[in-house]
């Protein structure tokens, strides 16, 4: 039966969140349907398209469907979403390049802090980029008083401190090759946040994340409620858009995790991401649900490479507000982040990326998801590839 496919046809799909809109033979489409699916983004295509075989389920797997049905329950959070949350009193970043400068300019909009200090080495950038976001307030009427400068005393009396120095990686080099490198960057940056600010959570963003992770927890001895590693939320972030973009929903319509490091060992979680509430198969075939796993992985050097110099800056910036939220409690539930494991998923003294929940003093409790056999050998893995690299 021919329709004659209007521009509230067209509306309708994008609300249920349809990026494409199929044209049957015979389709009658008003030149308003045209350019409404213009404007709003819509893709008409020629129909019929090819629908995915069904896929068909044994038992077994029915009944492990059953069991390890407990989604992941950290979504992408969604505009007004945002929950009533306090202020901090001065939050420091300490790097002032493009993760650090996009933080804080997302935290100045935010309104999450009264005080935001930019540190960074190179002479002139912190202070540049502060005065920058202070010119903005004119039109944004921030609130928050952005001040930089080269020396680390200003993470004094800080709340959170957000560390994102260290050097990046060139194309061809992997985030494990900065160890070196990045651990004097985090050594000395632990120092003056351990004498200056010695109440802060501090949250690492410096590669290899989990590695920096553990060498700022025992630098600054401080407990491990007190420093977190942002990288769950990013790669997390970069596995539901790659589901989102096979599967022609939107992000938002995705729910998934990622676990373990933040480097080759990356877990992302497929039996527990749904699409639209729904098991992963539905929409995708095993071949493009194992292409999204490694689009995810790879996420950041595909950056990296692309850049030729530097790597990415406003997924992880987002990734770090997205803890940062948490923290203040402007968001609920676990979220992905990487702290040291005591006994919990059966690891022990290892830094790496679980859901967890946070609050105002930092870590609450890791959540333990129910993971199929698979992935808690990928999450121990990852455990022994970080030990093995911190004993060299
Ligand atoms: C990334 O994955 C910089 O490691 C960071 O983009």
């Amino acid at each position: 039966m021919s329709r004659v496919v209007g521009s509230e046809l067209i509306e309708d799909a994008r609300q249920r969140g349809r990026v494409v809109f199929e044209i049957l033979p015979g389709d009658i489409i008003t030149d308003v349907a045209r350019e409404t699916a213009a404007r709003i983004g819509i893709r008409l295509v020629d129909g019929p398209l090819e629908r995915p075989a069904p896929v068909k389920t044994d038992g077994t797997t029915a009944m492990r469907r059953l069991m390890y049905k407990r989604s992941a329950r950290w979504v992408a959070p969604r505009r007004g979403a945002i929950l009533p949350a306090r202020r901090f009193s001065k939050l420091a970043l300490v790097g002032a390049g493009g993760v650090g400068g996009n933080i804080a300019h997302l935290a100045a909009m935010a309104d999450m802090a009264d005080e935001i200090a930019l540190i960074d080495i190179a002479p002139g950038l912190a202070a540049a980029t502060a005065l920058d976001l202070n010119h903005a307030t004119g039109i944004t009427g921030a609130r928050a008083r952005c001040l930089g400068g080269e020396d680390l005393s200003q993470v004094s009396g800080a709340d959170v401190v957000v560390v994102t120095a260290g050097r990046a990686r060139s194309p061809g080099m992997t985030r494990a090759d900065l160890i070196g490198v990045n651990a004097r960057v985090i050594q000395t940056a632990a120092e003056a946040i351990r004498t200056q600010a010695p109440q802060a959570i501090v949250i690492v963003v410096t590669n290899p994340l989990d590695e920096m992770t553990t060498e700022m927890l025992r630098a600054t001895g401080f407990p491990r409620e007190r420093v977190l590693g942002m990288a769950g939320t990013l790669d997390s972030s970069r596995f539901r858009n790659a589901l989102a973009m096979a599967a022609g929903v939107t992000p938002a319509d995705v729910q998934a995790i990622t676990l373990g490091s933040h480097g080759e060992e990356m877990a992302p979680i497929p039996s527990l991401a749904r699409i639209k509430g729904a098991p992963l198969e539905k929409f995708l075939s095993p071949e493009r649900i194992a292409a999204c796993v490694q689009d995810a992985v790879t996420g950041g050097g595909q950056v990296v490479a692309l850049k030729k110099m530097g790597s990415a800056t406003i997924a992880p910036a987002h990734a770090s507000v997205e803890l940062l939220d948490h923290i203040r409690g402007a968001r609920s539930g676990p979220v992905p982040v990487s702290v040291r494991l005591d006994g919990e998923y059966g690891i022990e003294g290892v830094v790496l990326g679980v859901p967890a929940h946070l609050g105002a003093s930092g870590l609450v409790e890791v959540e333990e998801l129910r993971l199929t056999e698979e992935e808690r050998d990928a999450l121990r893995r990852a455990a022994d590839a970080i030990k093995a690299r911190l004993a060299s």
